[in-house]
This record gives C-alpha cells, structure tokens and sequence, in this order.
C-alpha cells in the first residue's frame, strides 16, 4: 500500500502561488470557489481571480474552459556551478485559435551558498533563442551562457535597423509591450534585484508555448547595473504540479519541515520543485500518523513522485532524481530516508470508511470533529458514515473536467 492512496492529481489543476509566497491551500482555494463561484457553470469565463486571504490573488484557470488550455513554465536556478540560485515561474492560459492571455511572471532569485546575502540591483533579464548547458557554469563571462545565442526576437520586430539601439528603446518600453522583442524582459517589466525581494509581473506580450513561445529557450539575468553581460542562465521548461497527500508513520521529534530537507536532499530537488503546504499537517488521533499535502513540481514532478513514493516504502536512490549535465552530485548524499509510509491497520482504518469525513472535515475546517486533529490532541469520532461522500463526488467531476 503507497501513499498515494489518497488523492493524486496532475498538474493541470491550475494554483497560481500568489506574490505571499506561500502555496496557497488547494482545498482552500476549492472551498471559496464552491462558495464564490459556479466552478462547472457555463464556459463564460475561463480564468478566475480569487482573492485570498492576506490580498493575494489566486487565478485558478483550465479548470473548466473547453477554448483554452493553461500552460505553465520555470527557470530553474539549481545548477550548484551556476551564478543565481531560485526560480522564475510562469503562467499563461493559450486559446485553441492560437491567441493568448497575460502571462503571470513571479521571480525569486538570490546569489548561490546558503548564507550569501549578496545583493546585487538592476539587472536586465531575456529570453534567448537557444537552451544553455555547461556554460552556464563557467567563470568568464565572454563564454558564460554563450550557447543561448541571441535575443528571441520571432515577430522580427525592428529588423530593418537591427543596430539602431536609440530607435529601439524609443520604440519599446511598459506602455508598448507589442513593439518589443519577445525576450526583452526587461524592456516591458524594468529591472530585477537578485538577493532582495520576490517579484510578480504580469506581460502581455510572452505566449509560453507556439510557434512563437519560449518553451525550451533560455532565461538570462544579465550584469547588475543594467550590464550587457550574461549574468545566469537557466532552461525554461514545462512546469508541472502534482498534488498529493503523504501520510508518514511520526518518527520522535518529526517534523514536516525536517521531513521535507531530508527528502529534498535525498532527491536533489530544490524547494521549488518539492514543498509541502504546512497548513495541511495533522496528526492521526492515536499520534502514529502525520499526514499533509505536497507538491512535486517541475518539468520532472512525475519522476519526482515515483522516486519519493520508493523512498518512503524502504527504497533506495543511488542518484538523485534532479540532476545537472556535467554536474556530479556529492558522494556524501545520503541514499535513503528513515521515513515510512503509515501502513498496515492504522492505515486501513485512517484511510478505509473514515476517509471521506476526513478529507470533508479538513475541507471545511472542521477538525474538532474527526480523528485528525491539527494540535495532535484530538479524539476520533464516531459520527464518519453518516457524512454524503462529496469530496468523491468532487474528485469524480474534477478528474472528469480534467480529461
Ligand atoms: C556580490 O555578487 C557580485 C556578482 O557575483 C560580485 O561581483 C560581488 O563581489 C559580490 N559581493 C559580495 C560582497 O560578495
Ligand atoms: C536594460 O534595460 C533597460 C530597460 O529596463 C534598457 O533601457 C537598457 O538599455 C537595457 N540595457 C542593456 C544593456 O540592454
């Protein structure tokens, strides 16, 4: 028996994470969109802004649209030889007839090493045409990133003076995004800080996937102080995001947040790729079980959960799952974790005929009422069958949506 019992659902499930930083809580999110919405109503609107607690906003989309499709993009800034460490995510929704909506950019990116609070201002970033590779680590910045080529520039804007630089920037800037090339990102959006804050930008002018799209290209941070120079890079790639319910046997002193390092390191995976939402941890009545919602994201989010799934049934990992071309990992790493998925008995009786009050009580919020409770104090409850099976029924509709 595997975690994965629960609830598995791929990516397509649309979770904006808003400019807080925090994933915000699917359950949430379907909690106010049953409430605000009519989540399978008519096709009328096929993005939908949700505001959350705290005044982010949530964009839950694709969910019901049978004209658009979400796409969904990252940079990912791990290369440990690299010379930015983070990630830009973004998201877009891409109609059948070709044309698309905003994209929805957020940028985290500080300098590399645990402690480095370098912080370093105004760099200009791109999208250029060609992915980069080994280069993206090497120390001179003649061939740093030089495998990406140039600017993506598909519409061809411009071209009749490509070296007027002073009729370019006369020509592009925030209140005309169209006449910009596609991979000036700074051009429209201004500059980023590596080190400080997160951004969130949203660019009418970057479709993610097409003919036209940066799906597969490079993103460059270029020198501090609005340098020319290639700065870091990193692939942008497809993004998936699967979540899913863990239900782990508690170790002493377990944590979640302990629980997450050590599988991250264990599988390679930055953060970013691997984050549990700690809203959702709760502890089974008799304080054998933890249970909580991760998310395995990435362009490897698939592989990411297959090799999280052997770990916790006692299996071992000789290379990490997250890895880098022409990067060895460290001979150090562990192999294996000292976690286990809760099996046997407890399992069957937290997961069989309870299951459905469960997930209905940590739907609403109700958890006095159930087995699990968020302090780990909690009784059980006898009142689990007499509850409708609404979340099954969710579940069916949303997976029938989704297909
Ligand atoms: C901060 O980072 C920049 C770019 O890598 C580097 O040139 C500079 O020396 C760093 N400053 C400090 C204080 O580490
Ligand atoms: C950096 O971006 C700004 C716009 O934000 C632009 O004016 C400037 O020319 C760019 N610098 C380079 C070297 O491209």
């Amino acid at each position: 028996m595997t975690s994965t019992k629960l609830v598995t659902w791929r990516g397509s499930m649309a979770l904006w994470r808003a400019s807080t930083g925090s994933v915000v809580n699917i359950m949430t999110l379907i909690c106010s969109c049953l409430a605000q919405l009519p989540l399978w109503g008519g096709p009328s609107s096929s993005t939908r802004n949700i505001r959350m607690p705290g005044g982010s906003v949530a964009v839950l989309a694709g969910v019901t649209s049978p004209e658009a499709r979400q796409v969904s993009a990252i940079a990912s800034f791990h290369n440990p030889q690299g010379y930015a460490w983070g990630y830009i995510r973004m998201r877009q929704l891409i109609y059948f007839d070709g044309s698309f909506d905003e994209t929805f950019i957020e940028v985290s990116l500080r300098h590399p090493g645990t402690n480095n609070r370098n912080l370093t201002r105004r760099h200009n970033w791109s999208v250029y045409v060609n992915p980069v590779g080994v280069d993206a680590g090497v120390k001179f910045f003649q061939s740093r990133c030089v495998a990406a080529g140039y600017r993506w520039n598909p519409y061809l804007i411009h071209l009749a003076f490509p070296n007027d630089r002073d009729y370019y920037e006369r020509e592009c800037g925030p209140e005309v995004p169209l006449r910009c090339d596609v991979g000036d990102l700074s051009g429209r959006l201004g500059t980023i800080d590596v080190g400080d804050k997160r951004y969130v930008f949203v660019d009418r002018n970057l479709p993610l996937s097409g003919p036209h799209g940066i799906m597969n290209r490079a993103m460059i941070i270029h020198r501090e102080n609005a340098g020319v120079e290639r700065f870091a890079c990193a692939n942008i790639r497809p993004d998936d995001d699967i979540i899913k319910w863990v239900i782990v046997r508690k170790t002493p002193k377990f944590t979640a947040t302990t629980f997450m390092e050590d599988l991250r390191e264990v599988l390679g995976a930055p953060e970013w790729y691997l984050a549990a939402d700690l809203q959702t941890v709760s502890f089974s009545a008799d304080q054998q079980c933890v249970t909580f919602v991760i998310h395995f994201m990435g362009p490897q989010a698939g592989q990411l959960e297959l090799d999280f799934s052997r770990l916790l049934a006692g299996g071992i990992l000789p290379s990490p799952t997250i890895s880098i071309r022409g990067v060895y990992s460290d001979p150090k790493r562990p192999t294996k974790v000292p976690y286990r998925t809760c099996g046997g008995l407890e399992e069957d009786d937290i997961l069989g005929d309870k299951s459905d009050a469960s997930w209905w009580n940590v739907l609403t919020g109700n958890l006095d009422d159930v087995g699990y409770t968020g302090d780990g104090s909690g009784s059980s409850s006898s009142s689990f069958m007499s509850r409708p099976s609404f979340l099954h029924l969710l579940l069916l509709l949303l997976t029938v949506t989704l297909h």
